[in-house]
């Protein structure tokens, strides 16, 4: 192998295990720093700018990797600009993604994100190397032989791998250029998901289908008193499904509003709220909190459910009440529209069609709240 080829090659692993230390250790290390906005506006044109190269860099690598001659010379210039500038920009961009100034979870997200096509392009790097000194290898056993094809599948198992690539430098470059809050938006539509599910499920729950013996167990019944109190025992069903068909109904008509808040959040405060979230450290809190309440209704749901299905009015009840807090949480935190970019201190954004919404949306819950405190109290 040539001289240059083995140092490049040597040079870029040893780097690439290098960012990705760097990058795991980033999260306790970056804090707020008083960064400019163009530094800020900046960061996510180089991520995307830099996996889109990266990607370039990569089609290049792979082709030259697969196709007779092996030359070591282009192999070497491509390694190169990855190491001299693609990979570097690529984990700069990365580390300036902070959580201070881009919420947590979007952080965690682009650092997750490069260190995955880090990964996938040391593979890639790895292949190369073995592409390398198996030619290598050819070529001492009969220095006077014609270069060799490779194999189809050492072929495949390159392009496979520059694919991986490809794949992770899109993701980077889809989440980079759909910004902070084109990411917000997609988590709160995949939780709004999850929480239709849940209400599908308890919509489609029949009580009166469940398994009878399961509840007799539940309820302390006693398999002696089957025969003579037959007649008994279907008056008390009846009488126990009517209340779970009540303790559905109301559990529904609770939900219904929680579940309006999702499409509302999305269509009137992400759609089109641009960069302004990120304007203020302000802005960054209320991304926060939102997500942090909309990301935690789905799972109570489910509780809600699995205590329907237990008969477990109280417990119902009390991760309803769970779930009002978190919706109610969510719905002030973004009452009114985002402070406008350049706004005046103090000044506080105009109430819009939101705002008007918010209002009823707060009356409706205190309505359908009664019966759930009423019931778990009767
Ligand atoms: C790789 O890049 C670094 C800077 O990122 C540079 O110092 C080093 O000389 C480069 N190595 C090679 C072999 O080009
Ligand atoms: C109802 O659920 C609560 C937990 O929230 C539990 O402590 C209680 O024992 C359950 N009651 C019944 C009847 O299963």
């Amino acid at each position: 192998m040539s001289k240059q080829l083995t140092t490049i090659l040597a040079t870029s692993l040893a780097l690439l295990e290098q960012f990705q230390g760097a990058l795991s250790t980033s999260a306790s290390a970056s804090t707020a720093e008083d960064r400019s906005k163009d530094a800020n506006a900046n960061a996510l044109g180089l991520l995307s700018a830099s996996s889109a190269a990266l990607k370039a860099q990569v089609t290049k690598l792979s082709l030259l990797a697969i196709n007779s001659p092996f030359t070591h010379s282009a192999v070497t210039g491509v390694l190169r600009a990855c190491n001299d500038s693609v990979l570097p920009s690529l984990v700069t961009a990365a580390l300036l993604v902070t959580p201070a100034e881009y919420t947590k979870a979007f952080h965690s997200e682009v650092l997750l994100l490069v260190r995955t096509t880090l990964t996938e392009f040391t593979t890639l790097v790895q292949q190369v190397k073995g592409i390398a000194e198996e030619k290598d290898r050819a070529e001492k056993d009969d220095p006077k032989k014609k270069e060799e094809d490779l194999s189809k599948s050492e072929k495949d198992a390159a392009t496979l791998a520059a694919g991986r690539v490809w794949d992770a430098c899109d993701t980077v470059t889809e989440v980079a250029t759909k910004g902070v809050v084109g990411f917000v938006m997609r988590r709160v539509e995949e939780w709004r998901d999850l929480v239709k599910d849940a209400v599908d499920e308890i919509e489609g729950w029949d009580p009166e289908e469940d398994d009878d013996g399961f509840f007799d167990d539940l309820m302390g019944g006693d398999k002696e008193d089957e025969d003579d109190g037959a007649d008994d025992d279907d008056e008390g069903d009846d009488e126990e499904n009517a209340a779970l068909q009540a303790e559905k109904k109301s559990t529904l008509r609770f939900l219904k509003p929680v579940m309006q808040v999702y499409p509302a959040i999305v269509t009137n405060r992400l759609k089109k709220a641009g960069d302004a979230p990120l304007s203020s450290t302000n802005g960054v809190a209320k991304l926060e909190t939102l997500m942090l309440n909309l990301q935690s209704i789905p799972e109570k749901v489910d509780e809600v459910a699995g205590a329907l299905y237990e008969g477990n009015a109280s417990k119902s009840a009390k991760y309803l009440k769970k779930i009002q807090k978190c919706a109610s949480q969510a719905v002030e935190t973004v009452t009114l529209p985002w402070d406008p970019a350049n706004g005046a201190e103090g000044e506080r954004p105009a109430e819009d069609k939101f705002t008007i919404w918010s209002r009823t949306w707060f009356k409706v819950m205190d309505e359908v709240s009664k019966s759930i405190d009423a019931e778990s109290s009767a």
